[in-house]
């Protein structure tokens, strides 16, 4: 891992901005080094000289560069984005420009995976319900009500890459019976394929999406595959909201067709809709990589992708559409 402290190759003022908030120790390494300047959100009020400055920008998963920012700036080579996810950022405009693009897989797939098990687990033992229930000093009169077991389960991963092989070799620990769906099947894995969706809501105990965001899978879970999860069902999300239809999940759950939901992203963060807010729901303020070592371990890769750019040497992580731009 880069050493953050690291010699700077020479940028000229400017031509290293900031879009949205980021990691407080990444944007003092970002000033010290490169003076960088912060982007204002409304796109509008953007100074064209400032822009036309403008090589690099460092942004997180959750703002991105749009499709009107990255227009703006005429001369951008690189998005160096925190986090795995890039959806936020239009990256079809960046193959289009020779503009490269770099996310942060690998360091947080432990941390993602971990909360991935946690939700499940809670879903399933209702361990956050039941804690609730002892604070509220309600043991004293009765019992918590049972729950349902864990381990043994059948396990549906919706996506088995990094974050969801490790959730799927998480589970088969829990002695769970895996099966995964994605487009082709995964050399090399020992759990079953499965072709689609709904079959794997179908036949899972909990479907956990794992899926990237974006276009490609924006509403994959549809009512259709929430409902296939049938009323001793339950749906895990550590991917991104948009992959979810969230009125059909509110409805499912409101109407009794699942049994509940772990969810550490929603469709509009951070709102949360006041009808996903229920006792069955298991609810987390998109912390899946929200650890000291991991944010660390996404700082230092995000500026060792940003430093490779700069000197003219190979990027460590850039995404895979733009791989060998
Ligand atoms: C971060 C994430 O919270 O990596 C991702 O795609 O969703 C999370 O790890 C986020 O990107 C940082 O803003």
């Amino acid at each position: 891992m880069t050493n953050s402290s690291a010699p700077t190759p020479p940028v000229s003022s400017g031509s290293v901005a900031q879009v949205g908030p980021l990691l407080p120790s990444l944007e003092r390494i970002l000033e010290d080094e490169y003076a960088v300047v912060r982007l204002p959100d409304d796109v509008d009020s953007l100074d064209p000289a400032d822009a036309a400055r403008v090589r690099a920008v460092v942004t997180s998963g959750r703002v991105g560069v749009s499709s009107a920012l990255m227009a703006a700036l005429p001369n951008l080579e690189i998005v160096a984005n925190f986090g795995v996810g890039y959806d936020t950022t239009d990256v079809a405009q960046a193959v289009a420009r020779g503009i490269r693009v770099t996310n942060t897989p690998d360091v947080l797939t432990d941390c993602v995976a971990d909360t991935a098990l946690a939700l499940m687990l809670d879903v399933f033992r209702r361990f956050g319900a039941s804690e609730r229930f002892l604070r509220d000093g309600e043991w004293e009169s009765r019992g918590f009500p049972l729950t349902r077991r864990f381990s043994r389960s059948t396990v549906g991963v919706l996506g088995l890459g990094r974050i969801g092989q490790a959730i799927a070799r998480r589970a088969a620990a829990f002695d769970a019976t895996i099966l995964y769906t994605t487009r082709r099947p995964v050399e090399g894995v020992p759990w079953e394929h499965v072709p689609s969706a709904l079959d794997l809501a179908r036949r899972a105990d909990v479907l956990v999406v794992a899926v990237p965001g974006g276009a490609a899978t924006d509403g994959l879970v549809d009512a259709e595959v929430i409902r296939a999860l049938g009323r001793d069902g339950y749906l895990v999300n550590i991917a991104r909201g948009s992959v979810v239809d969230e009125d059909a999940l509110i409805a499912a759950l409101e109407n009794g067709e699942i049994a509940g939901a772990g969810l550490d992203v929603f469709a509009h963060e951070p709102h949360v809709p006041q009808r996903l807010i229920r006792d069955d729901v298991t609810l987390l303020p998109h912390v899946g990589s929200g650890t000291r070592e991991t944010r660390l371990d996404m700082r230092d890769l995000t500026l060792a992708n940003l430093r490779a750019h700069l000197a003219g040497e190979p990027l460590p992580t850039p995404v895979p559409e733009v791989v060998g731009v």
